[in-house]
Protein backbone atom coordinates (compact mmCIF):
# COMPACT_ATOMS: atom_id res chain seq x y z
CA UNK A 1 0.00 0.00 0.00
CA UNK A 2 2.64 2.44 -0.15
CA UNK A 3 5.90 3.25 -2.54
CA UNK A 4 8.17 2.22 0.12
CA UNK A 5 6.71 -1.41 1.03
CA UNK A 6 6.57 -2.29 -2.57
CA UNK A 7 10.26 -1.24 -3.17
CA UNK A 8 11.49 -2.95 -0.22
CA UNK A 9 9.31 -6.46 -1.47
CA UNK A 10 10.78 -6.31 -4.15
CA UNK A 11 13.97 -5.92 -3.16
CA UNK A 12 13.43 -8.89 -0.88
CA UNK A 13 12.19 -11.18 -3.57
CA UNK A 14 14.26 -10.16 -6.61
CA UNK A 15 13.48 -8.76 -10.11
CA UNK A 16 11.70 -9.31 -12.12
CA UNK A 17 8.30 -8.40 -10.42
CA UNK A 18 5.02 -8.32 -12.13
CA UNK A 19 3.17 -5.29 -10.95
CA UNK A 20 -0.88 -5.25 -11.21
CA UNK A 21 -3.39 -2.87 -10.51
CA UNK A 22 -5.91 -4.44 -8.28
CA UNK A 23 -9.17 -5.73 -9.99
CA UNK A 24 -8.58 -5.66 -13.20
CA UNK A 25 -9.29 -8.13 -16.35
CA UNK A 26 -7.26 -9.43 -19.23
CA UNK A 27 -3.84 -7.92 -17.29
CA UNK A 28 -4.61 -4.25 -18.15
CA UNK A 29 -1.98 -2.55 -17.28
CA UNK A 30 0.06 -5.27 -15.67
CA UNK A 31 3.10 -4.34 -16.20
CA UNK A 32 6.45 -6.46 -15.45
CA UNK A 33 9.60 -4.08 -13.78
CA UNK A 34 13.22 -5.10 -14.41
CA UNK A 35 14.25 -2.17 -12.14
CA UNK A 36 13.49 -0.14 -9.05
CA UNK A 37 12.68 2.86 -11.72
CA UNK A 38 10.74 0.44 -14.07
CA UNK A 39 8.51 -0.22 -10.45
CA UNK A 40 8.47 3.51 -9.16
CA UNK A 41 6.98 4.22 -13.27
CA UNK A 42 4.69 0.96 -13.43
CA UNK A 43 2.96 1.75 -9.66
CA UNK A 44 1.93 5.48 -10.98
CA UNK A 45 0.53 3.74 -13.64
CA UNK A 46 -1.53 0.82 -11.67
CA UNK A 47 -2.37 3.41 -9.34
CA UNK A 48 -4.23 5.73 -12.24
CA UNK A 49 -6.15 2.60 -13.32
CA UNK A 50 -7.15 1.86 -9.61
CA UNK A 51 -7.08 4.49 -7.65
CA UNK A 52 -8.32 3.52 -4.37
CA UNK A 53 -7.11 -0.14 -4.07
CA UNK A 54 -4.01 -1.73 -3.92
CA UNK A 55 -1.53 -2.48 -5.86
CA UNK A 56 -0.31 -6.22 -6.13
CA UNK A 57 3.45 -6.83 -6.52
CA UNK A 58 4.66 -10.75 -7.66
CA UNK A 59 7.69 -12.52 -8.20
CA UNK A 60 7.94 -12.77 -11.73
CA UNK A 61 9.04 -16.28 -12.72
CA UNK A 62 11.72 -16.36 -15.68
CA UNK A 63 11.81 -19.44 -18.20
CA UNK A 64 8.82 -21.14 -16.27
CA UNK A 65 6.48 -23.04 -18.48
CA UNK A 66 2.61 -21.74 -17.73
CA UNK A 67 -0.41 -24.40 -17.40
CA UNK A 68 -4.21 -23.96 -17.30
CA UNK A 69 -6.56 -26.47 -15.82
CA UNK A 70 -10.32 -26.40 -17.08
CA UNK A 71 -12.64 -28.20 -14.67
CA UNK A 72 -16.04 -28.33 -12.90
CA UNK A 73 -17.10 -28.99 -9.57
CA UNK A 74 -20.24 -30.21 -7.49
CA UNK A 75 -18.58 -29.47 -4.58
CA UNK A 76 -17.81 -33.76 -3.77
CA UNK A 77 -16.49 -34.52 -7.43
CA UNK A 78 -14.44 -32.67 -9.41
CA UNK A 79 -13.98 -32.89 -13.07
CA UNK A 80 -10.93 -31.90 -14.84
CA UNK A 81 -12.07 -31.34 -18.26
CA UNK A 82 -8.26 -30.97 -19.57
CA UNK A 83 -4.95 -29.49 -19.09
CA UNK A 84 -3.87 -27.19 -21.62
CA UNK A 85 -0.30 -26.12 -21.64
CA UNK A 86 1.16 -22.88 -23.35
CA UNK A 87 3.87 -22.89 -25.69
CA UNK A 88 5.47 -20.10 -24.61
CA UNK A 89 6.71 -19.91 -21.45
CA UNK A 90 4.76 -17.92 -18.39
CA UNK A 91 4.91 -14.12 -19.08
CA UNK A 92 2.86 -14.15 -21.84
CA UNK A 93 -1.10 -13.56 -21.08
CA UNK A 94 -3.34 -16.80 -21.65
CA UNK A 95 -5.33 -14.92 -24.24
CA UNK A 96 -2.49 -14.13 -26.51
CA UNK A 97 -0.54 -17.66 -25.81
CA UNK A 98 -0.66 -20.57 -28.13
CA UNK A 99 -1.75 -23.27 -26.14
CA UNK A 100 -1.84 -27.02 -26.42
CA UNK A 101 -4.25 -29.58 -24.97
CA UNK A 102 -2.98 -32.02 -24.05
CA UNK A 103 0.32 -31.11 -22.26
CA UNK A 104 3.85 -31.60 -24.79
CA UNK A 105 6.24 -31.10 -22.51
CA UNK A 106 5.88 -31.90 -19.20
CA UNK A 107 6.41 -35.26 -17.59
CA UNK A 108 3.51 -37.11 -16.25
CA UNK A 109 3.87 -36.62 -12.30
CA UNK A 110 3.43 -32.75 -13.09
CA UNK A 111 0.56 -33.58 -14.57
CA UNK A 112 -0.89 -35.54 -12.23
CA UNK A 113 0.75 -32.71 -9.06
CA UNK A 114 -1.86 -30.26 -10.92
CA UNK A 115 -4.64 -32.70 -11.76
CA UNK A 116 -4.67 -33.40 -8.33
CA UNK A 117 -4.02 -29.47 -7.00
CA UNK A 118 -6.75 -28.57 -9.02
CA UNK A 119 -9.41 -31.22 -7.19
CA UNK A 120 -7.94 -29.64 -3.67
CA UNK A 121 -8.57 -26.08 -4.44
CA UNK A 122 -11.88 -26.72 -6.00
CA UNK A 123 -13.28 -28.40 -3.25
CA UNK A 124 -11.44 -26.31 -0.55
CA UNK A 125 -13.27 -22.97 -2.21
CA UNK A 126 -16.50 -25.01 -2.55
CA UNK A 127 -17.18 -24.01 -6.13
CA UNK A 128 -19.98 -25.40 -8.09
CA UNK A 129 -19.19 -24.67 -11.57
CA UNK A 130 -16.80 -23.93 -13.99
CA UNK A 131 -13.17 -22.71 -12.59
CA UNK A 132 -10.02 -22.03 -14.07
CA UNK A 133 -6.83 -22.54 -12.47
CA UNK A 134 -3.51 -21.34 -14.36
CA UNK A 135 -0.47 -22.44 -12.86
CA UNK A 136 3.15 -22.10 -13.10
CA UNK A 137 5.40 -24.98 -13.58
CA UNK A 138 9.48 -24.04 -12.82
CA UNK A 139 12.15 -27.00 -12.39
CA UNK A 140 8.62 -29.59 -11.22
CA UNK A 141 7.48 -27.53 -8.84
CA UNK A 142 3.99 -26.28 -9.31
CA UNK A 143 2.80 -22.96 -8.47
CA UNK A 144 -0.28 -21.17 -8.77
CA UNK A 145 -1.46 -17.99 -10.56
CA UNK A 146 -4.69 -17.64 -10.23
CA UNK A 147 -7.95 -19.50 -9.94
CA UNK A 148 -10.81 -17.87 -11.69
CA UNK A 149 -14.64 -19.09 -10.70
CA UNK A 150 -16.10 -18.63 -14.77
CA UNK A 151 -15.57 -20.64 -17.43
CA UNK A 152 -12.97 -19.39 -19.56
CA UNK A 153 -11.78 -18.44 -22.79
CA UNK A 154 -9.99 -22.33 -23.09
CA UNK A 155 -13.51 -24.18 -22.09
CA UNK A 156 -14.61 -24.16 -25.76
CA UNK A 157 -11.71 -26.08 -26.76
CA UNK A 158 -10.97 -28.14 -24.14
CA UNK A 159 -14.47 -29.56 -24.37
CA UNK A 160 -14.35 -30.02 -28.10
CA UNK A 161 -11.45 -31.75 -27.66
CA UNK A 162 -13.02 -33.84 -24.83
CA UNK A 163 -16.32 -34.47 -26.62
CA UNK A 164 -17.63 -33.36 -23.60
CA UNK A 165 -19.72 -30.23 -23.57
CA UNK A 166 -18.00 -28.35 -20.24
CA UNK A 167 -20.66 -25.65 -20.51
CA UNK A 168 -24.07 -27.65 -20.43
CA UNK A 169 -22.78 -30.26 -17.94
CA UNK A 170 -21.53 -26.43 -15.77
CA UNK A 171 -25.56 -25.26 -16.18
CA UNK A 172 -26.71 -28.25 -15.15
CA UNK A 173 -24.11 -28.52 -11.97
CA UNK A 174 -25.41 -24.75 -10.93
CA UNK A 175 -28.66 -25.85 -11.10
CA UNK A 176 -28.43 -28.59 -8.44
CA UNK A 177 -27.43 -32.11 -10.38
CA UNK A 178 -24.25 -33.92 -9.56
CA UNK A 179 -21.64 -34.82 -11.98
CA UNK A 180 -21.46 -38.38 -11.60
CA UNK A 181 -25.26 -38.26 -12.24
CA UNK A 182 -24.42 -36.67 -16.15
CA UNK A 183 -21.34 -38.30 -17.29
CA UNK A 184 -18.07 -40.78 -16.99
CA UNK A 185 -14.96 -39.37 -16.60
CA UNK A 186 -13.25 -41.53 -19.38
CA UNK A 187 -10.11 -40.63 -20.76
CA UNK A 188 -9.17 -38.14 -23.75
CA UNK A 189 -8.51 -39.34 -27.35
CA UNK A 190 -5.01 -39.55 -28.96
CA UNK A 191 -5.46 -36.38 -31.11
CA UNK A 192 -4.19 -32.92 -30.19
CA UNK A 193 -5.36 -29.38 -30.13
CA UNK A 194 -4.02 -26.29 -30.82
CA UNK A 195 -5.09 -22.47 -30.51
CA UNK A 196 -3.77 -19.52 -32.07
CA UNK A 197 -4.55 -16.15 -31.21
CA UNK A 198 -5.64 -13.73 -33.66
CA UNK A 199 -4.76 -9.71 -33.47
CA UNK A 200 -5.77 -6.70 -34.74
CA UNK A 201 -2.49 -4.85 -34.80
CA UNK A 202 -3.49 -4.04 -38.73
CA UNK A 203 -6.29 -1.80 -37.71
CA UNK A 204 -4.13 -0.20 -34.83
CA UNK A 205 -2.12 2.45 -36.40
CA UNK A 206 1.52 1.83 -35.37
CA UNK A 207 0.93 -1.01 -32.39
CA UNK A 208 3.72 -2.25 -31.93
CA UNK A 209 2.63 -6.47 -32.29
CA UNK A 210 4.77 -7.53 -29.27
CA UNK A 211 3.05 -9.94 -26.67
CA UNK A 212 3.44 -9.60 -22.64
CA UNK A 213 1.25 -9.86 -19.75
CA UNK A 214 -1.57 -7.55 -20.78
CA UNK A 215 -3.86 -9.35 -22.92
CA UNK A 216 -3.71 -7.70 -26.52
CA UNK A 217 -5.27 -10.33 -28.66
CA UNK A 218 -8.97 -9.56 -30.46
CA UNK A 219 -9.85 -13.40 -30.96
CA UNK A 220 -8.66 -16.80 -31.43
CA UNK A 221 -8.98 -19.89 -33.14
CA UNK A 222 -8.25 -23.61 -32.41
CA UNK A 223 -7.71 -26.91 -35.08
CA UNK A 224 -7.40 -30.45 -33.99
CA UNK A 225 -4.44 -32.44 -35.32
CA UNK A 226 -3.19 -35.74 -35.11
CA UNK A 227 -0.18 -34.05 -33.14
CA UNK A 228 0.97 -31.20 -31.85
CA UNK A 229 2.97 -30.16 -35.09
CA UNK A 230 -0.22 -30.93 -37.14
CA UNK A 231 -3.02 -29.10 -35.39
CA UNK A 232 -0.26 -25.84 -34.61
CA UNK A 233 0.15 -25.52 -38.67
CA UNK A 234 -3.59 -26.11 -39.08
CA UNK A 235 -4.37 -23.73 -36.12
CA UNK A 236 -1.90 -20.87 -37.69
CA UNK A 237 -3.37 -20.95 -40.94
CA UNK A 238 -6.88 -20.49 -39.42
CA UNK A 239 -5.86 -18.27 -37.84
CA UNK A 240 -4.39 -16.40 -41.22
CA UNK A 241 -0.78 -16.62 -40.24
CA UNK A 242 1.14 -17.60 -43.86
CA UNK A 243 3.80 -19.82 -42.90
CA UNK A 244 6.17 -20.21 -45.68
CA UNK A 245 7.42 -23.62 -46.66
CA UNK A 246 10.54 -22.36 -47.95
CA UNK A 247 11.77 -18.91 -48.72
CA UNK A 248 13.86 -16.45 -47.09
CA UNK A 249 13.71 -15.82 -43.57
CA UNK A 250 14.63 -12.48 -41.26
CA UNK A 251 15.99 -13.16 -37.90
CA UNK A 252 17.12 -10.56 -34.88
CA UNK A 253 17.80 -11.26 -31.49
CA UNK A 254 18.61 -9.18 -28.73
CA UNK A 255 19.94 -9.86 -26.22
CA UNK A 256 23.28 -12.62 -25.67
CA UNK A 257 21.27 -15.13 -24.54
CA UNK A 258 18.36 -15.60 -26.42
CA UNK A 259 21.33 -14.81 -29.22
CA UNK A 260 22.40 -18.25 -28.63
CA UNK A 261 18.96 -20.50 -28.17
CA UNK A 262 18.18 -19.16 -31.60
CA UNK A 263 21.30 -20.87 -33.12
CA UNK A 264 19.60 -23.98 -33.98
CA UNK A 265 16.63 -22.58 -35.20
CA UNK A 266 18.32 -20.97 -37.70
CA UNK A 267 20.35 -23.71 -38.55
CA UNK A 268 17.38 -25.87 -38.73
CA UNK A 269 16.00 -23.34 -41.39
CA UNK A 270 19.02 -23.50 -43.43
CA UNK A 271 18.89 -27.17 -43.16
CA UNK A 272 15.22 -27.15 -45.14
CA UNK A 273 16.21 -24.51 -47.70
CA UNK A 274 15.74 -21.58 -46.28
CA UNK A 275 18.52 -18.39 -46.93
CA UNK A 276 18.22 -16.42 -43.09
CA UNK A 277 18.58 -12.66 -43.45
CA UNK A 278 19.93 -11.38 -40.35
CA UNK A 279 20.72 -7.71 -38.79
CA UNK A 280 24.54 -7.21 -37.98
CA UNK A 281 24.61 -8.49 -34.28
CA UNK A 282 22.53 -11.31 -34.83
CA UNK A 283 24.52 -11.77 -38.07
CA UNK A 284 27.90 -11.85 -36.15
CA UNK A 285 26.80 -14.26 -34.07
CA UNK A 286 25.46 -16.85 -36.69
CA UNK A 287 28.39 -16.63 -38.93
CA UNK A 288 30.59 -17.89 -35.82
CA UNK A 289 28.40 -20.56 -35.26
CA UNK A 290 28.74 -21.37 -39.07
CA UNK A 291 25.60 -20.55 -40.59
CA UNK A 292 26.03 -18.49 -43.78
CA UNK A 293 23.53 -15.24 -43.52
CA UNK A 294 23.21 -12.49 -45.59
CA UNK A 295 23.68 -9.13 -43.64
CA UNK A 296 21.33 -6.25 -43.83
CA UNK A 297 21.67 -2.46 -43.35
CA UNK A 298 19.78 -0.75 -40.30
CA UNK A 299 16.98 0.89 -41.48
CA UNK A 300 18.61 4.37 -41.45
CA UNK A 301 21.23 3.40 -43.51
CA UNK A 302 19.33 4.51 -46.72
CA UNK A 303 21.68 4.66 -48.78
CA UNK A 304 23.27 1.30 -48.55
CA UNK A 305 22.04 -1.81 -50.08
CA UNK A 306 20.67 -4.59 -48.94
CA UNK A 307 19.04 -2.71 -46.60
CA UNK A 308 15.95 -3.74 -43.86
CA UNK A 309 13.33 -1.63 -44.62
CA UNK A 310 13.67 -2.23 -48.49
CA UNK A 311 13.86 -5.92 -48.56
CA UNK A 312 10.59 -6.23 -46.40
CA UNK A 313 8.99 -3.34 -48.97
CA UNK A 314 10.04 -5.32 -52.02
CA UNK A 315 8.67 -8.85 -50.48
CA UNK A 316 12.10 -10.07 -50.26
CA UNK A 317 11.10 -11.80 -46.69
CA UNK A 318 8.31 -14.30 -45.88
CA UNK A 319 8.55 -15.17 -42.51
CA UNK A 320 10.30 -12.85 -39.70
CA UNK A 321 11.70 -13.70 -36.29
CA UNK A 322 12.19 -11.01 -33.99
CA UNK A 323 12.97 -11.47 -30.43
CA UNK A 324 13.55 -8.68 -28.69
CA UNK A 325 15.04 -7.35 -25.22
CA UNK A 326 13.38 -6.59 -22.37
CA UNK A 327 12.22 -3.44 -22.32
CA UNK A 328 14.77 -2.60 -19.33
CA UNK A 329 17.48 -1.40 -21.79
CA UNK A 330 15.29 0.13 -24.06
CA UNK A 331 16.73 3.84 -23.43
CA UNK A 332 20.29 1.88 -24.01
CA UNK A 333 20.16 0.78 -27.06
CA UNK A 334 17.34 2.99 -28.55
CA UNK A 335 18.26 2.90 -31.95
CA UNK A 336 18.51 -0.85 -32.27
CA UNK A 337 15.07 -0.73 -30.75
CA UNK A 338 13.53 1.21 -33.29
CA UNK A 339 14.93 -0.49 -36.31
CA UNK A 340 13.40 -3.69 -34.15
CA UNK A 341 10.04 -1.88 -34.01
CA UNK A 342 9.71 -0.96 -38.16
CA UNK A 343 10.81 -4.64 -38.47
CA UNK A 344 7.69 -5.88 -36.21
CA UNK A 345 5.62 -2.78 -37.56
CA UNK A 346 6.15 -3.49 -41.60
CA UNK A 347 5.48 -7.02 -41.26
CA UNK A 348 2.01 -6.40 -39.73
CA UNK A 349 1.63 -4.36 -42.74
CA UNK A 350 2.57 -6.68 -45.29
CA UNK A 351 0.94 -9.50 -44.13
CA UNK A 352 4.59 -11.31 -42.88
CA UNK A 353 4.16 -14.08 -40.11
CA UNK A 354 6.50 -12.10 -37.18
CA UNK A 355 7.27 -14.58 -34.58
CA UNK A 356 8.51 -12.87 -31.46
CA UNK A 357 8.93 -15.69 -28.94
CA UNK A 358 11.80 -18.47 -28.78
CA UNK A 359 9.69 -21.50 -28.08
CA UNK A 360 7.00 -20.45 -30.30
CA UNK A 361 9.92 -19.77 -33.23
CA UNK A 362 11.45 -23.78 -32.32
CA UNK A 363 7.75 -25.14 -32.65
CA UNK A 364 6.93 -23.61 -35.93
CA UNK A 365 10.05 -24.29 -37.39
CA UNK A 366 9.88 -28.36 -35.99
CA UNK A 367 6.18 -27.82 -37.82
CA UNK A 368 7.38 -26.85 -41.23
CA UNK A 369 10.56 -29.49 -41.03
CA UNK A 370 7.77 -32.61 -39.86
CA UNK A 371 4.53 -31.07 -42.20
CA UNK A 372 5.63 -29.71 -45.25
CA UNK A 373 5.65 -32.93 -47.55
CA UNK A 374 2.33 -33.90 -45.79
CA UNK A 375 -0.67 -33.35 -47.10
CA UNK A 376 -2.91 -31.04 -44.76
CA UNK A 377 -5.53 -33.62 -43.72
CA UNK A 378 -9.18 -32.04 -43.01
CA UNK A 379 -11.40 -33.89 -40.62
CA UNK A 380 -14.59 -32.71 -39.18
CA UNK A 381 -14.71 -32.26 -35.44
CA UNK A 382 -17.76 -35.21 -35.51
CA UNK A 383 -14.78 -37.02 -37.10
CA UNK A 384 -12.82 -37.03 -34.13
CA UNK A 385 -15.19 -37.41 -31.35
CA UNK A 386 -16.45 -40.73 -33.77
CA UNK A 387 -13.00 -41.66 -32.16
CA UNK A 388 -13.82 -40.99 -28.70
CA UNK A 389 -15.70 -44.17 -25.99
CA UNK A 390 -17.91 -41.42 -25.00
CA UNK A 391 -19.52 -38.20 -26.07
CA UNK A 392 -21.81 -35.66 -23.99
CA UNK A 393 -22.88 -33.20 -26.74
N1 LIG B 1 4.44 -14.79 -11.10
C1 LIG B 1 4.43 -14.82 -12.42
N2 LIG B 1 5.55 -15.14 -13.12
C2 LIG B 1 5.56 -15.16 -14.47
N3 LIG B 1 4.48 -14.85 -15.23
C3 LIG B 1 3.34 -14.53 -14.60
C4 LIG B 1 3.23 -14.51 -13.17
N4 LIG B 1 1.96 -14.16 -12.85
C5 LIG B 1 1.31 -13.96 -14.01
N5 LIG B 1 2.12 -14.17 -15.07
C6 LIG B 1 1.80 -14.01 -16.50
O1 LIG B 1 0.88 -12.92 -16.64
C7 LIG B 1 -0.30 -13.34 -17.31
C8 LIG B 1 -1.50 -12.60 -16.77
O2 LIG B 1 -1.64 -12.86 -15.38
P1 LIG B 1 -3.04 -13.29 -14.76
O3 LIG B 1 -3.55 -14.48 -15.44
O4 LIG B 1 -2.88 -13.36 -13.29
O5 LIG B 1 -3.91 -11.99 -15.17
P2 LIG B 1 -5.46 -11.82 -15.31
O6 LIG B 1 -5.73 -10.45 -15.69
O7 LIG B 1 -6.08 -12.31 -14.07
O8 LIG B 1 -5.82 -12.79 -16.46
P3 LIG B 1 -7.26 -13.38 -16.88
O9 LIG B 1 -7.79 -12.38 -17.86
O10 LIG B 1 -6.83 -14.69 -17.49
O11 LIG B 1 -8.07 -13.56 -15.65
C9 LIG B 1 -0.35 -14.84 -17.10
O12 LIG B 1 -1.07 -15.47 -18.12
C10 LIG B 1 1.13 -15.20 -17.09
O13 LIG B 1 1.63 -15.35 -18.41
MG1 LIG C 1 -5.16 -15.15 -16.30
Amino acid sequence: TSYSSALAFANQVGYPVLVRPSYVLSGAAMRVAQTPDQLSDFLQLATKVSQDNPVVITKFLTEAREVECDGISDGNYVLIGGIIEHVENAGIHSGDATMVIPPQTLPPATIEKMTDYSRQIALALNIRGPFNIQYLVKDGTVSVIECNLRSSRSMPYVSKTRGINLMTIASEVILGRQIKDIVKDLPPGNFVCVKSPMFSFMRLSGADPILGVEMVSTGEVACIGEDFYDALLKAMIAAEIRIPLKGNVLITVGGEDLKEQVIPVARELVELGFRIFATSHTADHMEVAGIKVIRLHKVSETKLEPNLLNCILKGAIQMVINLPLPSVVVEEFDNIMQDEYIIRRKAVEFNIPCITNIQLARAVVEAIKRQRDAKIKVKSLNEYHKQLKMTYW
